[in-house]
């Protein structure tokens, strides 16, 4: 395959890598995607538990629904996808580049993994955050939903981007600079369908990044892209590195 040789060389020698990674590559950690054909839109309305509204409205559902996710994530471990991504930043750090990962993901597994370089765009899904003093805090193993914050005891809300809610201060600036100045852009299990996060690819190509997408599916993305692997992101970052 001509393109993966292609990409390999590239990525061997890249100096700005910058990556997007969203929901796919925690799939094979067992946590749920949003879209695709298992995804948790299929059977919840993001209207009613992903949105300020629908918090405001019942916070007890919505904080129900979190509780849910969150053990699920607390079951999860980094995959093999993960743990390359540690490994790709070690690399290009290591021959005096720049790396930057850019996730989706409020699973908080790219951290677990040991990733250094990294932005999470929606928030973490195992951190709350006062809706009075807006002090965030990590939750605790075992709590009875709603937490209180430990610092003026008022209620707190799952600390992530609900949709039409602005991204944490400086996490766009710094995703958007890392993709415009990259000379790699690697996007590895996002449906591109949410903005901004779905811009940065379109950002890299636009800057003259060699673009590659990792992803079973095709995506708004994939005409872009230089090559777009039709994989998973384990199979995807074993066939990149
Ligand atoms: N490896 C890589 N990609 C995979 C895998 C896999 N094993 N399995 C599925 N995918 C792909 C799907 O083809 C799909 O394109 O992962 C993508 C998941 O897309 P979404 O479920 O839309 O997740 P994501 O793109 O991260 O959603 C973005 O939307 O709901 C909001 O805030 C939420 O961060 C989320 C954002």
């Amino acid at each position: 395959m001509e393109g993966l040789a292609e990409a390999r060389r590239r990525l061997a020698r890249a100096e700005r890598v910058a990556v997007l990674t969203g929901a796919g590559i925690s799939k094979p950690s067992g946590i749920p995607t949003f879209r695709d054909a298992e995804g948790l839109w299929r059977n919840f309305n993001p209207l009613e538990y992903a949105t300020p509204e629908a918090y405001a409205k019942d916070p007890e559902k919505v904080w129900a629904w979190y509780a849910w996710r969150i053990q699920k994530v607390r079951q999860a471990q980094p995959n093999p996808a993960h743990l390359a991504l540690v490994e790709l930043e070690r690399r290009v750090l290591e021959r005096g580049g720049r790396f930057l990962l850019v996730t989706q993901n409020v699973d908080g597994l790219h951290a677990l993994a040991g990733s250094q370089n990294l932005v999470e765009l929606h928030g973490n899904i195992l951190r709350a955050r006062c809706e009075a003093c807006g002090k965030r805090f990590p939750l605790p193993e075992a709590f009875t939903p709603p937490p209180v914050c430990p610092g003026c005891g008022r209620r707190a809300r799952p600390d992530v981007v609900w949709f039409g809610e602005l991204l944490p201060e400086g996490a766009w600036e710094k995703a958007e600079k890392a993709f415009a100045q990259a000379d790699f852009a690697l996007v590895v299990g996002t449906s591109a369908e949410v903005e901004p996060a779905a811009s940065l690819g379109r950002i890299a190509f636009a800057s003259g990044a060699y673009l590659v997408e990792v992803n079973p599916e095709p995506t708004p993305l994939t005409p872009l892209a230089h090559l777009s692997l039709r994989m998973g992101a384990v199979e995807g970052m074993a066939a990149l590195l």
